[in-house]
C-alpha cells in the first residue's frame, strides 16, 4: 500500500480515530497497537501487539503482564498490561464471533482498490469506515451492500467486523442466511438434532449481538416460513436498535411486497443501501493465474 494512497488516508483515519494502545507516530498501525498477522501461530494467523508496543513491554508477556519496579521496591503494572488485556479479549471475540476462515483476520487494507470498479469499491469503503466510526461511539446506522457476485460484499462486511472488534472490542457476528440461521432454526424442529427445541435461544442471541452481519440476505419467495423468520429478527434488532449489515444479490426494494412491506420500512431506517458495482473479483483472480 503505498503512504499517500485513498486506502492508506482511510486506513489512517479509521485507526486514529480509535483510542489505542501504540504510539500515535507509528506507521504500522498509527496507534492502535494491535495488528492481524497472517503468519503468526504457526501461520494460521492471528492478533498480536505491534512492535510500538512490545518495545515498552517489561513484562514476560505472561498473566498477570506486571513486573518487579526496584525503584519502588514493589509488584507493578506493566505499561503494556492494558494493550495484552485488550488483545486477549480480541482473541476471545473473534473465536467467538463466526467469521468464515477466508474473511479471517482482514482489515481495512486487505481490500484491493486497484481494479477497474476501483471508485465504487473506495465509495463502499469509505462508507464501511464511517460505519465502524459511528459504531464505536454508540451510533447506529447499519448497512445494506448490494451488488453481483465477487463485488466484495462479503469480504467487506467481514471487515467491518474484524475492524469493530479490533479498534473497539464489540461484539461482533457473522451468521450467513441459509447456513448460520434457516438452517440452524430448521435443525430445532429436528428431534434427532442437538439444537433440537433451542429456536427461542438462537432467535434471541441473533437479536442481541451489538453488530450482526446478515450474509446474503434474500426475498425467499417460496417460502413464507423463512420470510416470517427474517422479518421476526429484522424487527427484533429495529426494537432493540443494534447495528445490522446485510449483503445482498438483490436491491432492497425486492422486499417491498413480503410482509405487506414492514421488513423494507425497517429495512429503510435501519440501514443505508449502497450499491457495489464491482467486476467478479473470484473472475479476475483466476484470470490473473492462468
Ligand atoms: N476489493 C477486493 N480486494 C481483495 N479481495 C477481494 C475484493 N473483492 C473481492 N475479493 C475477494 O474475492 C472473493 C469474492 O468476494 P466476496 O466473497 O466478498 O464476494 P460477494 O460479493 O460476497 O459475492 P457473492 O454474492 O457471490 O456472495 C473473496 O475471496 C474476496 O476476498
Ligand atoms: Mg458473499
Ligand atoms: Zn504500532
Amino acid at each position: 500500500m503505498q503512504a499517500g494512497s485513498p486506502l492508506n488516508a482511510l486506513k489512517r483515519q479509521l485507526e486514529s480515530q480509535a483510542k489505542g494502545y501504540g504510539r500515535l507516530d507509528c506507521p504500522i498501525c498509527n496507534g492502535v497497537g494491535i495488528l492481524f498477522d497472517p503468519h503468526f501461530a504457526a501461520h494460521q494467523g492471528a492478533y498480536r501487539l505491534c512492535k510500538c508496543v512490545e518495545e515498552q513491554s517489561l513484562c514476560d508477556g505472561n498473566p498477570p503482564y506486571d513486573y518487579y519496579d526496584e525503584e519502588k521496591n514493589a509488584i507493578v503494572p506493566c505499561p503494556t498490561k492494558p494493550a495484552r488485556m485488550a488483545l486477549k479479549r480480541i482473541q476471545h471475540l473473534e473465536r467467538h464471533s463466526g467469521i468464515p476462515e477466508r474473511y479471517r483476520g482482514r482489515l481495512i487494507d486487505s481490500i484491493d482498490v486497484s481494479g477497474k470498479s476501483s471508485t465504487n469499491v473506495l465509495i463502499a469503503l469509505d462508507h464501511a469506515v464511517h460505519t465502524i466510526y459511528s459504531a464505536g461511539r454508540g451510533e447506529v446506522r447499519g448497512l445494506y451492500l448490494y451488488g453481483p457476485t465477487g463485488a466484495g460484499k462479503t469480504l467487506l462486511s467481514c471487515v467491518i467486523l474484524n475492524e469493530l472488534i479490533r479498534l473497539y472490542q464489540v461484539e461482533a457476528h457473522y451468521a450467513k442466511i441459509s447456513r448460520d440461521i434457516i438452517g440452524k432454526l430448521r435443525d430445532t424442529f429436528n428431534p434427532q438434532s442437538e439444537a433440537y427445541g433451542e429456536g427461542r435461544r438462537i432467535e434471541q442471541k441473533l437479536g442481541r449481538y451489538p453488530a450482526l452481519v446478515i450474509d446474503d440476505f434474500g426475498v425467499q419467495r417460496e417460502s413464507p416460513w423463512v420470510n416470517s423468520v427474517l422479518y421476526d429478527l429484522i424487527d427484533t434488532r429495529y426494537e432493540n436498535n443494534l447495528l445490522t449489515i446485510l449483503t445482498s444479490n438483490e436491491p432492497m426494494d425486492s422486499w417491498k411486497d413480503i410482509s405487506d412491506g414492514r421488513v423494507l420500512s425497517r429495512l429503510r431506517e435501519m440501514c443505508l443501501e449502497i450499491h457495489m458495482e464491482a467486476e467478479d473479483y473470484r473472475l479476475r483472480e483466476s484470470k490473473s493465474l492462468r
